[in-house]
């Protein structure tokens, strides 16, 4: 059964629009009725349920931590994601990001980076990261480099920390990269490869709501990348995320932003650089 646009209810689009925004700060207008109820249709098909307000009732009553929240989190969520999404992120890191920390360094501060990629979706931004990090000749073993990726969808965190893909989907990459980062698959895995220990070793997957009020990490960035995924919240809630991300930055630290994501407010403490790029004053 095709769940129809028309077979979600207003009261029951309103129900499932006040949760989700509630839970995970996507907000769906109208124009999204749609998307929701093809969404939803395929979860209700899998437990046997017809009637979507019937699901809503077994979600509720399960509650906010339940099982089946998590599994509509994971249905609403929209994941599109590619490797060396948006290059120029990366040749900035590359040219000013990983240059302006080796030269601290050199003035005596530790030999230590963090990034975080904070709506990681399958993996291929953190690992684009970790990639673009190995590739950076100047920082050799001495160096503490961590990447934290997170996402709110436990099913593409699943898939991230596998760090498996059909090999097309790396055909951005240069075949020196290819060959030095991921190992191809064999048997079932044929036509697929894996992201290397070197690459997977930069990495800690966690789960993490952007739009929680307090985040379990104790450390601070030199490099945050939230992208493409503040389309989806609200100007409030952009604001309230980007200004709690703030608070994770060290000083001169860095923002990137989606492509089409911008700071529509002041004061920011936040410099844009242009092409999205934001540094912390
Ligand atoms: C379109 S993908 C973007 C992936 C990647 N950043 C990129 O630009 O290629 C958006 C991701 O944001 C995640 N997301 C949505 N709401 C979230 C929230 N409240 N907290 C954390 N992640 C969230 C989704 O699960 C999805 O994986």
């Amino acid at each position: 059964m095709a769940l129809a646009t028309e077979l979600l209810s207003d009261r029951c689009f309103g129900d499932f629009k006040r949760l989700i925004y509630e839970k995970v700060g996507i907000s769906l207008n109208e124009s999204k009725r749609c998307l929701l109820s093809t969404r939803l249709s395929k979860r209700l098909r899998a437990l046997g349920i017809d009637d979507p307000a019937e699901y809503f009732k077994l979600v509720m009553r399960e509650g906010s931590e339940g099982d089946e929240m998590q599994e509509l989190i994971n249905c609403i969520t929209t994941n599109k994601t590619d490797f060396m999404r948006e290059p120029h992120h990366f040749r900035f890191l590359t040219e000013h990001c990983f240059p302006a920390a080796v030269n601290l360094s050199l003035k005596g501060e530790p030999r230590k980076l963090r990034i975080w990629c904070a709506a990681s979706s399958n993996g291929h931004e953190p690992y684009s990261l970790a990639l673009t990090v190995r590739d950076f000749p100047a920082f050799d073993p001495s160096w503490d480099i961590r990447i934290l990726a997170s996402d709110i969808d436990t099913r593409v965190l699943a898939k991230a920390s596998e760090g498996v893909y059909p090999a097309d989907e790396l055909l951005v990459l240069e075949k020196t990269q290819l060959h030095r980062y991921f190992d191809r698959g064999t048997g079932s895995l044929s036509g697929k490869v894996r992201a290397k220990r070197t690459l997977r070793d930069l990495i800690t997957f966690r789960q993490i709501n952007l739009i929680e009020s307090s985040w379990p990490i104790q450390t601070k960035f030199d490099v945050i990348f939230c992208r493409n995924v503040m389309i989806y919240f609200d100007l409030p809630t952009q604001r309230k995320v980007v200004e709690h991300l703030i608070r994770y930055l060290k000083p001169g630290g860095f923002l990137m932003l989606g492509h089409s994501e911008s700071i529509q407010w002041t004061p920011c403490p936040l410099r844009s650089l242009g092409h999205t790029i934001f540094q912390l004053s």
